[in-house]
């Protein structure tokens, strides 16, 4: 059980297909060299949060100039510079005094965080792919979308794509007590 009175500040950070397709094979869908440089540009300076199956698919580990946060079941993990949890609360309490964290996949810990994120990014790729994992389904009813970008195209992976910004509406973060009660 989650037991806290005020929730740290939590960002979903996400590139989703068109049929909610976030990756296949412990492995991203496609490679778009600038939305990498976006992850990289919104993240740095802030903890990124990851499920162990997201840690062992990074090309290179941990992320620089991050905390990088994993979560594992496995009280035998260890890695040089990386700080793990072993629960939600785990994650909550150490990136409490943290202006801005960010849960950055893959589905399993999306799952279990989104109800939590207060902000979402959301890079929206206008394809559909055969994949093994799927974002959640998001009530988009619960937030209001702050900014959208022109659609571009990456000619390497062959695909159009945009950024949206999501922030979840003051009404539901004023409930964000009976949420941690409802999913934990
Ligand atoms: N499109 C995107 O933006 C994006 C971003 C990130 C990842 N991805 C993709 O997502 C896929 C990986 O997702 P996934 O769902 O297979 O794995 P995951 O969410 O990365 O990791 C799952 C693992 O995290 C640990 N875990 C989960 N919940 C936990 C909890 N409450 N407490 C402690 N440990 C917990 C467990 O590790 P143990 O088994 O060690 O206990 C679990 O097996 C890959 O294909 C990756 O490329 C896509």
């Amino acid at each position: 059980m989650v037991s806290i009175d005020k929730l740290p500040n939590l960002s979903i950070i996400v590139a989703i297909a068109e049929n909610n397709a976030i990756g296949k094979n412990n492995d991203l869908l496609c490679h778009i060299s600038d939305d990498l440089k976006h992850f990289k540009s919104i993240t740095s300076g802030h903890p990124v949060v990851m499920g162990r199956n997201t840690w062992n698919s990074l090309p290179r580990r941990p992320l620089p100039k991050r905390r990088n946060i994993v979560l594992t079941h496995d009280a035998s993990f260890f890695e040089n510079d990386v700080e793990v949890a072993h629960s939600i609360q785990q994650v909550f309490d150490l990136v409490s005094s943290e202006e801005e964290s960010f849960i950055m996949g893959g589905a399993a810990i999306y799952k279990q965080f989104l109800p939590f994120a207060s902000k979402l990014y959301i890079t929206w790729i206008d394809k559909c792919f055969d994949a093994d994992v799927f974002f959640p389904e998001i009530d988009f009813s619960l937030y209001s979308k702050i900014s959208e970008s022109e659609r571009f195209y990456d000619e390497k992976s062959d695909v159009a794509f945009r950024y949206a910004e999501y922030m979840k509406n003051p009404s539901v973060n004023s409930n964000n007590k009976l949420n941690v009660l409802k999913y934990s």
